[in-house]
């Protein structure tokens, strides 16, 4: 009998390390390994039983429930075939495709479930041609602007100088989104491959994984990871470095210089990372999700990661559901599914079992949309025609008793405790959105202090130099457009 159990941060929170001894202890023949999390977060610790090749899963699964799982009753948190659960049957795993699947540091896992096929396929062309692929397959960077990534690396292809970079952006710092920290923890190769073949394409021999000190057991993975994948991907080498908390390091300058041991703070743009980024050198700068699309891309083609999503959005999107909802998780999905299915039909509404009010996607800096809009494909057009963006695919939904005033004075107060301090529309101008939205909700002047609070986020929209301050606008207006009655206004027409 093999018992598998997650090795998941989220698994561990959850209680998947004192499940796994209470199996060791009650079967002591059984073989338990120790894979990665499905992404069905409300199922763990999800454990799943294999006896002559067939796996029953069982979650969420206490200590207490083992000698019944054991003993062939545990009903009640049976779940069957997990692969065949209509939260994983309904989604396409193209990046996430061995999620639960495998053991994240086996090399044999790895290797036995197509691992390396992309780099050996590049390794088999030249810059340019593997250049051409990935853009051919319209992937897009998954941190959250969108900026296509097979013309980003061609840039720093075409730039001159004989030492360039490969960085990946693991600072996922949106609240309620975790796929970067899964697709570390679960898939640690997957990321390494795909930076790898960014190396090929652009001339960079080294590589630096920044990661936030928040995500430890990441950290661990990815170093053990590095370490026995040194051989499989030389002369290209990877460094992994860790952050140290701020926000705004997620910020592609910003890390830069994090990286290079300075303060963490935004440089103006241009010049570009492609032209002068790390210790100002040509540098690729993609999140997580961007580099570990790639070895599908080159394994299998530009067309067939191209054949998925919708308009310019192309492939597949890792979208995280969290916040007050019953089935949070990782719902890979191709572009284009709506909004509401996402919510209700996916997510199935409400953990409280309330009616949902307001969803904020694209983290703290996304625009909070009502039921109203639910018909909004996931799409980066789509959203931003409707105000609002993916940005990393965080999906965070509240219930009736939301207020939303509360919410925007809470996007002025996060903009005001992470700003870098280098822009005065961005660190002045949050504290004075928190003093006028309390005015609003104190009605003291409300209809000039609305208009002086709109009048603020225009100028923070565009007079500041990063997304912290550029974006925080959207949260704020979203929530007083969208839900006037909460800043004491009758309705939007007031
Ligand atoms: P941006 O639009 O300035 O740039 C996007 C990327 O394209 C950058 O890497 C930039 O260097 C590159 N680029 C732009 N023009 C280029 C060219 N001609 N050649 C080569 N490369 C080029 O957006 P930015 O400021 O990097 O990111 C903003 C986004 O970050 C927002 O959309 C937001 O959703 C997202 N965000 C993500 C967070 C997360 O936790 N993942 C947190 C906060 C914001
Ligand atoms: Fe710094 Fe804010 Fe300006 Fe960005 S917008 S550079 S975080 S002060």
């Amino acid at each position: 009998m093999r018992i598998l159990i997650s090795d998941d941060a989220l698994a561990i929170a959850c209680g998947a390390d004192r499940v796994a001894n209470a199996f060791a202890k009650a079967a002591p023949d059984a073989e338990i390994v120790r894979v990665s999390s499905w992404g069905m977060h409300w199922l763990e610790p999800l454990v799943e039983i294999e006896l002559d090749g067939t796996r029953t899963g069982y979650g969420p699964v206490s200590p207490a429930d083992v000698p019944a799982i054991l003993d062939g009753r545990g009903d009640a948190i049976r779940i069957g075939d997990v692969a065949a659960h209509p939260f994983i049957a309904a989604q396409t795993r193209l990046t996430f495709a061995r999620a639960g699947r495998t053991r994240p540091l086996s090399l044999d896992d790895y290797e036995a479930t197509g691992g390396w096929a992309g780099l050996r396929a590049a390794r088999a062309m030249t810059p340019q041609q593997i250049v051409e692929t990935v853009t051919a397959s319209g992937l897009r960077g998954r941190g959250g602007a969108g900026f296509p990534a097979g013309i980003k690396w061609k840039t720093v292809l075409d730039a001159p100088g004989a030492r360039k970079y490969i960085v990946c952006n693991a600072d996922e710092g949106d609240s309620g989104t975790f796929a970067d920290r899964m697709l570390i923890e679960g898939d640690p190769y997957l990321l390494i491959e795909g930076m790898a073949i960014a190396g090929l394409a652009t001339g960079a021999d080294t590589g630096f994984v920044y990661v936030r000190s928040e995500y430890p057991h990441a950290i661990a993975k990815l170093e053990a990871a590095v370490a026995a994948s040194r051989a499989i991907v030389a002369p290209f080498r990877i460094e992994v470095r860790t952050g140290a908390g701020a926000y705004v390091c997620g910020e592609e300058t910003s890390l830069l210089n994090s990286l290079e041991g300075k303060r963490g703070e935004v440089r103006a743009k241009p010049p570009l990372p492609a032209h002068q980024g790390l210790f100002g050198r040509p540098t690729v700068i993609n999140n997580v999700l961007t580099l570990a699309a790639v070895p599908f891309v080159l394994a299998e083609g530009p067309q067939a990661y191209a054949d998925y999503g919708m308009g310019r959005s192309r492939g597949t999107m890792p979208i995280q559901l969290a916040g007050n909802i019953r089935h949070g998780g990782l719902f890979e999905t191709a572009f284009g599914i709506t909004l509401g299915e996402l919510v209700d039909a996916i997510g199935g509404g409400t953990e409280s079992g309330r009616p949902v009010r307001a969803v904020q996607v694209g983290g703290p800096l996304g625009a909070y949309f009502p039921p109203a809009l639910f018909d909004t494909p996931f799409d980066y057009e789509a959203f931003a025609a409707r105000d609002g963006l993916i940005g990393h695919g965080g999906v965070t939904v509240f219930d009736d008793r939301v207020d939303m005033a509360a919410q925007a004075r809470f996007a002025m107060a996060f903009c005001a405790v992470e700003s870098c301090g280098k822009c005065t529309p961005c660190r002045i101008g949050s504290t004075r959105g928190i003093e006028t939205i309390d005015r609003i909700v104190a009605n003291e002047n409300r209809l000039a202090n609305i208009a002086l609070v709109e009048e603020l986020c225009e100028t923070m929209k565009f007079g500041s130099l990063c997304a912290l301050g550029g974006f925080t606008p959207y949260p704020v207006l979203s929530a007083l457009h969208h839900f006037p009655e909460d800043f004491g206004l009758k309705d939007a027409a007031e």
